[in-house]
């Protein structure tokens, strides 16, 4: 009671993660998890990581504080990969580049620098909780946007902006986390203009963007805007991975240095030797083979499942359209509890999944919803895995 009247209102607002309590269940021992959106560690680039250390440690700048901005050759890096990988339209250049921990530091970066106390922030219906408790803490009032078969819905959105002051619209276009889904090029292009007609910024957050299995995804938003305002966000942590806690911003001048100054005030910078490293994995000549066997080894992945859900929950009335790229089955039920089935499958039969609540800014929407990972399981586990989860549900109900 003492520590807690001490404590300031932000200190107040945080909220523990809902994904966190599945995890707990997920690392029992014989359990399957469907849960982390988590790489699968066989597919981590063991032998490039560790040659990347050694580069690195030719060079001893690299144990010196850092520089708060980031390594310089690895920024540089990702300012020309970002043309070549059509990511942007031109070079943004590296001193628009801020190397973070993660999006999820890039996220909580914007939180500071933009967001006060009753602010409204536009977010898709679903979306990914951790963003949403990295805006809630900073007191923001969230406004939802449905997804359809294109994207965020139009009107939904102009409805939003037309009636609130909006700080800025957070999306992730690309295998969305947790729908599955991409905003196609033509709902791309109709939400630019009318964040332009609103002068609202776009916050675009693509971890996923490189795990396609049939075709590249749309264009970014970062790369049509001309003069819309957009932040885009990248991250090395479903391509290499995540423990390293390396990613990217591409920012305008003004709030590259106040992220550089607010970053001082957090870590004073990041490890050097840790970028250094991710500059050696990233510029050798396989990288571009490594991130295709990503996308054949996930494409592998995503089949099995598509094949043990019609196998063995689709006759029990549930429902999963198949994703395109990224991590994430996402489907229903009509009348399911996802949350209590989900604890119930987990405690009772050893599978762990998400339910789809945590997902929705407004929790009671997605209850008959659940997010299955098919990222850290082969083809016997996942079968397995729904095998369990059907016999759950027939005593779950
Ligand atoms: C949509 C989305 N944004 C951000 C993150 C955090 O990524 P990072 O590891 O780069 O911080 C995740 C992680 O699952 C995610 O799904």
């Amino acid at each position: 009671m003492f520590w807690e009247s001490l404590l300031n209102a932000r200190a107040h607002r945080l909220q523990p993660s809902g994904i966190q309590e599945m995890m707990v269940y997920a690392s029992r021992p014989g359990a399957i998890s469907f849960a982390a959106g988590q790489p699968s560690e066989d597919l981590y680039p063991i032998e490039e990581i560790t040659h990347g250390f050694e580069e690195a440690m030719k060079d001893t700048s690299v144990l010196a504080y850092p520089y708060t901005e980031g390594d310089s050759m690895l920024r540089q890096w990702i300012s020309n990969w970002m043309v070549e990988e059509g990511l942007a339209s031109s070079v943004p250049g590296s001193e628009r580049i801020l190397l973070t921990t993660g999006s999820q530091e890039g996220l909580n970066i914007i939180s500071q620098l933009f967001l006060k106390d009753g602010d409204v922030v536009v977010v898709e219906n679903p979306s990914y909780p951790e963003a949403m408790l990295t805006f809630g803490k900073e007191g923001v009032r969230f406004v939802t946007v449905s997804m359809d078969e294109e994207g965020p819905v139009v009107s939904e959105l102009e409805a939003a902006l037309a009636k609130e002051k909006v700080a800025f619209f957070y999306t992730i276009p690309t295998f969305q986390n947790p729908s599955g889904h991409s905003t196609s090029l033509a709902r791309k292009k109709e939400i630019l203009s009318l964040l332009k007609k609103y002068n609202v910024v776009l916050v675009e957050d693509e971890p996923y963007r490189q795990l396609w299995f049939d075709e590249k995804p749309a264009k970014t938003y970062f790369s049509l805007a001309k003069e819309e305002p957009v932040l885009y966000l990248g991250s090395f942590s479903k391509i290499i991975a995540p423990g390293l806690r390396c990613g990217w911003m591409v920012l305008p001048p003004i709030i590259m240095e106040k992220a550089v100054q607010l970053r001082l005030t957090f870590e004073l910078g990041v490890s050097a030797l840790l970028q250094r490293m991710i500059f050696y994995v990233v510029s050798r000549r396989n990288f571009e083979a490594h991130l295709s066997h990503l996308r054949h080894e996930y494409r592998e992945r995503r089949d099995a499942m598509a094949e043990a859900i019609s196998k063995h929950l689709a006759p029990l009335g549930f429902s999963f359209p198949t994703p395109k790229g990224g991590f994430f089955f996402w489907g229903s039920r009509d009348g399911l509890n996802g949350t209590d089935f989900a604890r119930f499958a987990a405690k009772n039969f050893g599978v762990a999944l998400i339910p789809g609540e945590i997902f929705f800014a407004l929790p009671q929407k997605g209850q008959n919803f659940v997010r299955f990972s098919f990222a850290k399981v082969d083809r016997e586990e996942t079968n397995k895995g729904m095998e369990r989860l059907a016999k759950a549900f027939r005593e779950f109900c």
